[in-house]
């Protein structure tokens, strides 16, 4: 038993879209989120860029006594996975693209076209195919990197014709192409546009990662025995490295019925210490 928060972290508010269900399945537990939202996208940076801000991150989160680390990234989970558990034996740390790849070896049946979609350094590291070819051999495995997206939503832009035509530009030749049946969202921030994917593929089986890492998370969590009794003094705690008005918007949706609290707070040692007025 560990009534400590469990500690999850994203380039920006992707991530939130792993907490629902985290919460729903670990109601006694309390969590605390990092978006790096001053430094979103990383799905276009350099690799060694991006493991040198999950490092930040980590150990930011380390810092506020987390029992686990949960990486609700993909492009951080495909390639720093193995150096962050390296770098922070003392917490448990899940990847999000395990528990997905089970999740489609799972639920595919065998011949299936199945369409990655994420960004260009979680498409380019092949992980999900690597993970595939071992878990399920027999599947059609077709990837693609939509770099547009992940701005468009950090800014709000979700609910409107740019987003689908967005959508349309990426993926109506490449579904097309490969005869998708299944299409996996392979970035956290995909799921705030699986309405709009929804009603422009209705025929599509959709796989979400965000919803398939809750399994992960409390298998290590009782393999560990950290779950919580409940009652904890903690508190659920939003941090961003800049609080865009969207990242706000978000929490207060996912947690219009609890107390929470939302920080800015930098993990970058020379970034300004206060926001901009
Ligand atoms: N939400 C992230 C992912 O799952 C990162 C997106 C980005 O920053 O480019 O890949």
């Amino acid at each position: 038993m560990d009534k400590r928060p469990i500690g999850i972290f994203d380039s920006g508010l992707g991530g939130l879209t792993c907490v629902p269900y985290l919460r729903q399945a670990l109601p006694r537990e309390k969590f605390i989120y990092f978006g790096d939202t001053a430094r979103t996208p990383y799905g276009s940076k350099d690799p060694s860029t991006i493991r040198a801000f999950s490092a930040q991150i980590a150990e930011f989160l380390v810092q506020h006594q987390v029992k686990m680390i949960v990486i609700a990234c993909n492009t951080v989970s495909s390639i720093c996975l193995e150096d962050l558990q390296q770098r922070f034996p003392q917490v448990p740390i899940v990847g999000i693209i395990e528990p997905a790849a089970q999740a489609i070896a799972d639920t595919c049946v065998k011949g299936s076209s199945v369409a990655i979609i994420g960004t260009k350094v979680t498409v380019k590291s092949r992980v999900y195919e690597n993970l595939l070819k071992e878990l399920k051999p027999e599947l059609c495995l077709h990837a693609k990197a939509c770099p547009a997206f992940v701005p468009l939503i950090e800014e709000g832009i979700i609910e409107n014709e740019i987003m689908d035509l967005t959508i349309k530009h990426y993926l109506d030749d490449f579904l097309q192409e490969s005869q998708a049946d299944t299409l996996v969202l392979g970035c956290t921030h995909y799921p705030l546009i699986r309405k709009n994917i929804d009603r422009l593929y209705p025929d599509l089986r959709i796989i979400n990662p965000s919803r398939e890492i809750v399994k992960s998370v409390v298998a290590q969590l009782e393999e560990h025995d950290l779950l919580s009794p409940g009652n904890s003094d903690f508190e659920n705690i939003f941090y961003a490295s800049d609080l865009s008005e969207n990242f706000v918007n978000m929490i207060n949706r996912i947690f219009a019925d609890e107390n929470f609290r939302v920080e800015f707070r930098s993990v970058d040692p020379d970034a300004r210490k206060t926001p901009l007025e």
